[in-house]
């Protein structure tokens, strides 16, 4: 189904609804979360199986730790150290490594913990990097990048007019990263919700009304089917889109 020679080299997913499927079911939100991690393990083993690179998945983000209570904030702490708990050992079958992005260190101290153990364990796994966005929130990134930034520019005496783009992305929790060719949302919303916002200027966006927690790695693969017959221009000329008058001097403007 895949063509191997063009499998996207980064995919990004907002992993959302959740709190529907629990919903549905007439169930608590808890139960909706327990089964979305079931899904992030199925769908990293997928990943890892079809040989994707990167796989940078939306858990947490700042504004959820802000506004959702305080019970639910704190059973995804604890959904998220038990994951890592349980899931260490399969990532090291699936040559996973795992990393983060986000604002963690605001995050529980046990919860860190946990997390730098799974970074540590799975450190020089080769297969795909699994990328957890935990207490993440795009804009908070670029202020981060861009405070880094000012402070390297003002050891360094530089210009802001010196500032590129490249200099933008080396401040990101990015900069290890290319950026995603797909990025994916469940559950049917028609927004970004502050995600990898400087990262996705030209992803390709797949939205599927599937519930975060019935995503498995069969809908991954149909999401990067789908990519695979899209056209990325880049700002380019697409095939049939056309052709080019070769001297535009002959072209008769219509009087305005
Ligand atoms: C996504 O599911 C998981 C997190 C944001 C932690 P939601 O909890 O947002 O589920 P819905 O949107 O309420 O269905
Ligand atoms: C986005 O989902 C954040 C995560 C998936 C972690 P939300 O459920 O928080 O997004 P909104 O509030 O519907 O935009
Ligand atoms: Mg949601």
């Amino acid at each position: 189904m895949l063509k191997q020679e063009c499998l996207p080299e980064h995919v990004a997913i907002i992993m959302d609804g959740n709190g529907r499927w629990a919903g549905k079911r007439s169930l608590k939100r808890f139960l909706g979360h327990q089964q979305g991690a079931k899904s992030v393990q199925l769908v990293t083993e997928t990943a890892s199986r079809i040989g994707l690179p990167w796989l940078t998945l939306y858990a947490f983000s700042l504004e959820n730790n802000l506004r959702r209570p305080r019970a639910e904030v704190n059973f995804l702490m604890r959904l998220l150290k038990s994951y890592l708990e349980t899931n260490v050992q399969r990532m090291m079958d699936n040559n996973v490594r795992i990393r983060y992005i986000g604002r963690t260190h605001e995050l529980p101290a046990e919860v860190q913990d946990k997390m730098r153990w799974a970074e540590e364990t799975t450190a020089r796994n080769t297969g795909t990097t699994l990328t957890l966005a935990l207490n993440y929130g795009g804009r908070s990134e670029m202020v981060d990048a861009f405070r880094g930034l000012a402070a390297e520019m003002q050891r360094k005496h530089l210009a802001p007019d010196r500032i590129t783009e490249e200099d933008i992305h080396r401040h990101l929790y990015t900069a290890h990263m290319p950026d995603p060719d797909l990025l994916i949302r469940t559950s049917g919303e028609m927004r970004i919700s502050n995600y990898l916002l400087w990262q996705i200027a030209y992803a390709e966006i797949y939205v599927t009304e599937r519930l975060w927690p019935d995503f498995r790695g069969i809908h991954l693969l149909e999401a990067i089917a789908d990519f695979q017959r899209r056209e990325r221009r880049f700002g380019g000329i697409g095939e049939g889109s056309g052709e080019v008058e070769e001297d535009p001097e002959r072209i008769k403007l219509a009087a305005g």
